[in-house]
């Protein structure tokens, strides 16, 4: 094995910026993956973690440029599933042995939303109790709506930061829409005691290696639990893609970067959640197995009704959008047998650096 490789392998945090630069431009991936899914294999064993995700609705106070569900965007039907319906969907996985469900919305603050949100991990953890999992990915919002969730009984938030750079930050976001907030917002969970997660685009227009290989040291720095991260796809109503197509070509480089980016963060960060996106596989009808074959650990199976998802279409071509859950449920497994791992069913699957993280700062 190459010598940058194998220092990776066997310590983490041990790549430089350069050497991180170096393994994403690296042209050996079979190499690249191998060493990644090693690390994996130590630190977590062939065992695949499932989060269920609801998507609570998708009205949105955000006009992200590259996003689908943008406010500004009038070709969608809005809608927000009542808190019942919520509560049957999380049940379901619940049932179904997910170990754990991620409640996803678009971005809204408002007194009626946090209450709505309130209700609904209520509602979990009163059928649930503690062993089952229970991640906010609702955006920005002030820490005491933070604190009340975790209060009501969330554990897990995931906040994407897009991207660490933030001139490129401010590239892909209309004025107003601020990188200083969004880094607050993850310092305000991860200082309520969220285990934390947060994550990038990767081959946004304008992004360059440099950028990526920073963002995952931006991962190291805010020593996140949880790292969830995607090729950024053009959308056909976003004005970041208007009017873009892209080839296949230019379809399978993203796919190979989000992968890489998979790979190196793997081999920097060794403990860390690390997800395999829907992303991946609307680029490729194998990419999320090719995600976990990177060294990711995490899958997130879409629960949400049928009737709801085509409303929920951050990027284009995003799959499963006519598959009910039972049918999701049984090809996942398969797909996750089909690479010789299975599925931690009934389990949380909390990260490990999170309990490292907790042993450290009682031991301080
Ligand atoms: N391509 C890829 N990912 C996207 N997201 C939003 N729009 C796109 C897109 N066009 C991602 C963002 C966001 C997450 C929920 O979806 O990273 O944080
Ligand atoms: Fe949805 Fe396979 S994961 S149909």
């Amino acid at each position: 094995m190459n010598t940058v490789l194998q220092k990776a392998v066997g310590q983490a945090q041990s790549l430089s910026r350069e050497e991180r630069i170096a393994l994403l431009s690296w042209d050996n991936d079979a190499e690249l993956f191998a060493a990644a899914y090693a690390v994996k294999m130590a630190q977590t064993g062939p065992r695949v973690s499932l989060r269920g995700l609801v998507e609570l609705g998708n009205y949105c106070a955000k006009d992200c440029l590259y996003c689908g569900i943008r406010k500004s965007n009038r070709e969608l039907e809005r809608y927000l599933i009542e808190a019942d319906e919520a509560l049957r969907m999380a049940r379901w996985c619940y049932e179904r042995g997910y170990g754990s469900v991620v409640l996803q919305s678009g971005e809204i603050e408002s007194p009626a939303h946090t209450a709505y949100v309130e209700r609904i991990i209520r509602g979990i953890r009163e059928f649930a109790g503690d062993s089952f999992g229970i991640t906010l990915c609702l955006g920005e919002q002030e820490e005491d709506v933070y604190s009340r969730w975790l209060e009501a009984g969330a554990h897990r938030y995931l906040l994407r930061i897009e991207t660490s750079n933030p001139r490129l930050y401010a590239a892909i976001h209309p004025p107003g829409h601020s990188f200083q907030r969004r880094l607050e917002c993850l310092q305000s969970l991860k200082r309520l005691g969220y285990q934390t997660g947060s994550g990038v685009m990767c081959g946004l227009p304008g992004q360059s290696l440099e950028d990526l290989a920073d963002d995952i040291g931006f991962f190291a720095d805010m020593d996140l639990d949880m790292i969830g991260m995607g090729p950024w796809l053009p959308h056909p109503d976003a004005p970041l893609s208007k009017g873009m197509k892209l080839s296949a070509e230019q379809n399978a480089a993203q796919l190979r970067l989000g992968l890489k980016m998979i790979a190196v963060t793997r081999l920097f960060l060794h403990d860390v959640n690390i997800a395999a996106t829907t992303a991946l596989q609307a680029l490729d009808g194998r990419g999320r197995e090719q995600g976990l074959q990177a060294g990711a650990n995490v899958l997130m199976p879409n629960v949400t009704d049928v009737q709801y998802r085509k409303n929920y279409q951050l990027y284009e071509n995003k799959p499963c959008l006519d598959e009910n859950s039972e049918k999701c449920r049984n090809c996942l497994s398969q797909r996750v047998l089909s690479i010789g791992e299975q599925v931690s069913w009934g389990e949380r699957g909390d990260p490990l650096h999170f309990h490292k993280r907790i042993v450290d700062s009682k031991a301080n």
